[in-house]
């Protein structure tokens, strides 16, 4: 039997915890890496000077911090997140960029702590595939919305256009057995089908909805660090290699290792990535 939304909630929130000093460990990384990513949901959103703006499951702080120097002293930023450890990332990394208007508050995307129509803009990535009740959230992100203003969100598109989080569940397989995907469980690829998470938005009462795969590319200097960083921030990998005997582990290290020097390009190993960028507009009155 699957679990209960309560129990999958639970479960998200010791994961993050757990994974929290990974994060903060590799921040300037996935900053440098993965920044094209924020500017786009920044974009999407339609951010600008002076707006209201939501970010759920802001994690240590992405897009939260860029949104926040986007619309500036004059506007603010909240961040919602289950996980209070990864929020303290961000709270330290928005102190030493002397960014005053990002709060941050412990809480599930699911059941908003917000009025109705409150905030001007929402963004999330990276997030709402991990929730055990999307359309409940699509819900919230409806009400908590001004009407006339966005919501951008990015979650991972198919494993096999993301072969940095593809290969090390390939090669945890070929050393153990792993029951067939539930695809309709909370998890990293859960939105990955087209319009699935247009559709929700749409049922949800929002408009204008666009859902467009947007390619690119992220680097490590070896597959060495590309493993270490995997292990260490992943909460989903590590839950499987938990699963695993040191000799098991061993082995789906030296898997991992050989299927990722594949992509190794001049003295860097290349990911492609893709990612779902889904935008909606709550309609005007
Ligand atoms: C992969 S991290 C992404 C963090 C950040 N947005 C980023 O892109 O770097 C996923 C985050 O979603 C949060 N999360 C998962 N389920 C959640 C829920 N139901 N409510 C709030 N946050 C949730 C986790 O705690 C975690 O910080």
């Amino acid at each position: 039997m699957g679990q209960t939304p309560e129990q999958v909630i639970d479960s998200q929130r010791q994961d993050w915890n757990r994974v929290a000093g990974g994060w903060e460990k590799w921040d300037r990384f996935f900053d440098e890496q993965m920044a094209f990513l924020n500017h786009r949901l920044v974009a999407d959103a339609r951010l600008r000077v002076g707006l209201r703006v939501l970010d759920l499951g802001s994690g240590t702080g992405y897009p939260a911090i860029l949104a926040a120097q986007t619309v500036g002293a004059a506007g603010s930023v909240m961040c919602i997140d289950l996980a209070k450890d990864m929020l303290a990332v961000a709270e330290r990394k928005a102190k030493r960029l002397s960014l005053n208007n990002i709060s941050l508050r412990a809480g599930d995307v699911t059941s908003l702590p917000f009025e109705s129509n409150s905030f001007d803009a929402i963004t999330s990535r990276f997030c709402l595939m991990f929730l055990p009740e999307i359309p409940k959230a699509a819900a919230e992100i409806a009400r908590v919305l001004r009407p006339g203003s966005w919501v951008a969100a990015a979650v991972w598109s198919a494993p096999e256009k993301n072969p940095s989080i593809g290969l090390s569940m390939a090669a945890i397989k070929q050393v153990i057995e792993l029951p067939p995907p539930d695809l309709t469980a909370p998890g990293i690829f859960r939105l990955a089908m087209p319009g699935e998470l247009a559709g929700l938005f749409r049922q949800a009462g929002l408009v204008e909805v666009t859902d467009h795969e947007f390619i690119g590319e992220w680097s490590y200097s070896s597959a060495e660090e590309y493993y270490t960083s995997l292990m260490e921030i992943a909460a989903p990998v590590q839950n499987l290699m938990a699963k695993l005997t040191e000799a098991q582990k061993q082995d789906v290290k030296q898997r991992i290792l050989d299927a990722a020097s594949i992509y190794r390009r001049g003295e860097r190993v290349t990911f492609p990535l893709a990612v779902r960028m889904v935008a909606a507009r709550k309609p005007l009155g």
